[in-house]
């Protein structure tokens, strides 16, 4: 068990090391919800027709019996269309599936893809996880900060950029990165960052990937494994056998 001073020493360690840590996600605005003028149960949302048919066709997928596993997908079609993910979009899956109401509540709050109030045209998510970190993400957030003049957790004015400081998005090799909307940004520079808003400003949709010139997550430089042709099959296999 860790005594009292050694729990002293991890304290000043870490703060004479001036670790970082993640924005403070509050739990009230992870789990709860309060009702507001825009996100209450009266906030009008209906599937478009078109949304409609898609909602049919996934449930479809599902044997029936089973039709509740089709939530996720649902919110994140209800999500889709509306922008972010009012209360009353959550009644309406729970309606179109037939389940209770609180059950959709514990999906859209466990998993933090479903935005539950307003969100902009453009959700910009910084990936401050280690290997993002140490590849400069501090300075990509701050890039990003101080040119859409808004904190994390907060939307402009114009409802264009909603900003969130997010945890490790599976890019690493590529750090880094940020994921706005659909697209993943890689191997990104400040000068990229401030490139990516303003085409974004200017109602372009700029191209996802590394912006580094590789085409994937291959090797930056040269290669510097597995540089050999590969042995074929039985290599290292006992003779006699
Ligand atoms: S640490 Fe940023 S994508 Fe994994």
């Amino acid at each position: 068990m860790l005594s009292r001073i050694n729990i002293s020493r991890i304290f000043n360690l870490f703060h004479s090391r001036n670790i970082k840590t993640s924005a403070c996600a509050l739990s009230d605005s992870l789990f709860v919800h309060r009702d507001s003028s825009e996100n209450n149960a009266d906030t009008p949302f209906e599937f478009t027709p078109e949304n409609k048919k898609r909602a049919d066709a996934i449930m479809a997928i599902y044997p029936e019996g089973h039709k509740r596993a089709a939530v996720i997908p649902l919110l994140d079609l209800a999500q889709r269309q509306h922008g972010w993910l009012p209360i009353s979009a959550m009644h309406k899956v729970a309606q179109i599936l037939d389940m209770p109401r609180m059950r959709v509540y514990e999906v859209a709050t466990f998993y933090t893809m479903f935005m539950r109030n307003p969100t902009g045209k453009y959700h910009v998510q910084v990936c401050t996880t280690t290997p993002c970190w140490l590849r400069g993400s501090d300075e990509i957030m701050k890039c990003i900060k101080s040119k859409l003049h808004l904190e994390v957790g907060q939307t402009t004015e114009d409802g264009l950029f909603t900003l969130s400081e997010v945890e490790c998005l599976g890019a690493c090799v590529n750090a880094p990165m940020v994921q706005i909307n659909d697209n993943y940004y890689e191997d990104l520079t400040v000068k990229d960052t401030e490139e990516i808003l303003d085409e974004l400003k200017e109602g372009k949709v700029p191209k996802p990937g590394p912006r580094s010139g590789r085409y994937a997550a291959e090797p930056a430089g040269k290669l510097t494994s597995l540089t050999e042709e590969p042995p074929g099959p039985g290599v290292g296999v006992r003779s006699d056998l």
